[in-house]
């Protein structure tokens, strides 16, 4: 059966395109899932995207992952990465390999943003590549998840 991985996407993250170009760039939210849809064909794996601008409903999607026996989470919880423990404990919570995605890099900007306390109940996290970051992050996932099959065979 082949991996399946969810991709989630948090507040204003739906903007992109035109949300700040200087920092954020022109590419869309579109564009950046029909990129991973293509990659995610190439390799084999299955792929699915949430967007919300609400932290309950990121919560729920990330608990609903478990229940549907999704192998991997690829997270960009944005402004949420620096408030969110709701976020982080649901992380934590259900298990799943999870690696953090930021468009931007984060630590070198603002102070607020350059804690997250979600990259700590994931694998590891990827900022400041723009719209690659979610393809280093899926091939980072296909690294870990392809490691932890073999060992279990
Ligand atoms: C972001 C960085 C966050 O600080 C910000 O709140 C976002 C986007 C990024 O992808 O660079 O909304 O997660």
């Amino acid at each position: 059966m082949s991996m399946k991985i969810l991709v989630i996407n948090g507040p204003n993250l739906q903007l992109l395109g035109t949300r700040k170009p200087e920092i954020y760039g022109t590419v869309t939210l579109q564009d950046i899932e029909k990129g991973l849809e293509k990659m995610a064909g190439t390799l084999g794996m299955a792929i699915s995207f949430f967007q919300s601008n609400h932290e309950g409903e990121i919560v729920d999607r990330i608990a609903a992952a478990r229940t549907e026996q999704i192998d991997g989470i690829i997270i960009n919880p944005a402004a949420y990465t620096h408030t969110s423990v709701a976020v982080r404990d649901a992380l934590e919570a259900v298990e799943i390999p999870a690696v953090e995605v930021h468009l931007s890099n984060i630590h070198g900007r603002e102070e607020f943003r350059r804690k997250s306390l979600t990259a700590a109940v994931c694998i590891g996290q990827i900022s400041g590549f723009g719209p690659d970051g979610y393809q280093l992050a899926l091939q980072a996932l296909k690294s870990r998840l392809d490691r932890k099959s073999q060992k279990q065979t």
